[in-house]
């Protein structure tokens, strides 16, 4: 059940992606972790949005004919290369929160004109996406930002087919940040308020039901701040049963 602070950081959340969407800052983004090649061909409206801090496709092996789901799709750039690894038999649904990135990662998707991607406007808590129909959640930088990852855990875990990867990049800690950071409301867009321990992870992808849980660092947060060290960028994956 979301209660009014819940909404309250979603509100913050979905104005500043929709800011990001229209080309004004970038806000969790990383160093990237794209090569040239990945991204050739993608339109610059793709490449402008992104503002994760993995390349989760990178991880999750996909595999000809599969379906994909990336939650928290910004402008597509992970749908579009998941598009080219599931290849034309396969299907990749990219959701958002924000209508603003919805609606650009369809601009951009009509100029890729690929024909296995759809956007939709919906919250990764709650989709309309059928039960066990899932071979792959994906995801960039974009749980940390959930109030209530219980139930993005749930949902993920609910979606996949039985034997389901999920791989996911986001940030996470390997030590709690001071308070006064934690308390910022910038901060939950700039992903560090709502990031969480890794035992914490480990916790709640349990605790839904995933096995096989697995993380690797791409490294510490970039910033002069004498915390910086405590929160990672990290590589998750674990597999529903
Ligand atoms: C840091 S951006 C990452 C976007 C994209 N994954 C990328 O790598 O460029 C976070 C995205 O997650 C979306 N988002 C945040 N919370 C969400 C939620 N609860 N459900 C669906 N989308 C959400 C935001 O609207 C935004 O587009």
């Amino acid at each position: 059940m979301a209660t009014t602070k819940d909404q309250k950081i979603k509100e913050i959340v979905r104005e500043r992606y929709a800011e990001v969407a229209s080309g004004t800052g970038c806000e969790c983004a990383e160093t990237p972790l794209y090569t040239a090649d990945e991204v050739q061909g993608l339109p610059d409206g793709a490449l402008a949005a992104s503002a994760g801090c993995g390349n989760p496709t990178a991880l999750a092996s996909l595999k000809p004919g599969e379906t994909v789901v990336d939650f928290g799709s910004g402008g597509g750039i992970d749908c579009f290369l998941a598009a080219r690894a599931v290849g034309p038999q396969g299907r990749v649904i990219g959701i958002d929160m924000t209508p603003d990135m919805v609606d650009l990662a369809k601009e951009n998707a009509r100029k890729l004109d690929l024909a296995n991607v759809e956007f939709h406007l919906t919250e990764m808590e709650s989709t309309p996406i059928q039960s066990d129909s899932v071979d792959v959640i994906i995801s960039n930088c974009v749980i940390n930002l959930a109030p209530d990852k219980e139930a993005v855990f749930n949902e993920a875990f609910r979606i996949l087919k039985s034997g389901g990867r999920f791989a996911v990049s986001d940030m996470v800690l390997v030590e709690e940040l001071p308070a006064e950071v934690v308390s910022d409301p910038a901060n939950w867009v700039s992903c560090l308020s709502g990031a969480e321990l890794k035992s914490t992870w480990v916790e709640r992808l349990q605790k839904a039901g995933f096995t096989e849980i697995e993380f690797s660092s791409n490294g510490a947060y970039e910033s002069e701040a004498s915390w910086s060290s405590r929160v990672h960028s990290m590589s998750i994956n674990a597999r529903k049963g």
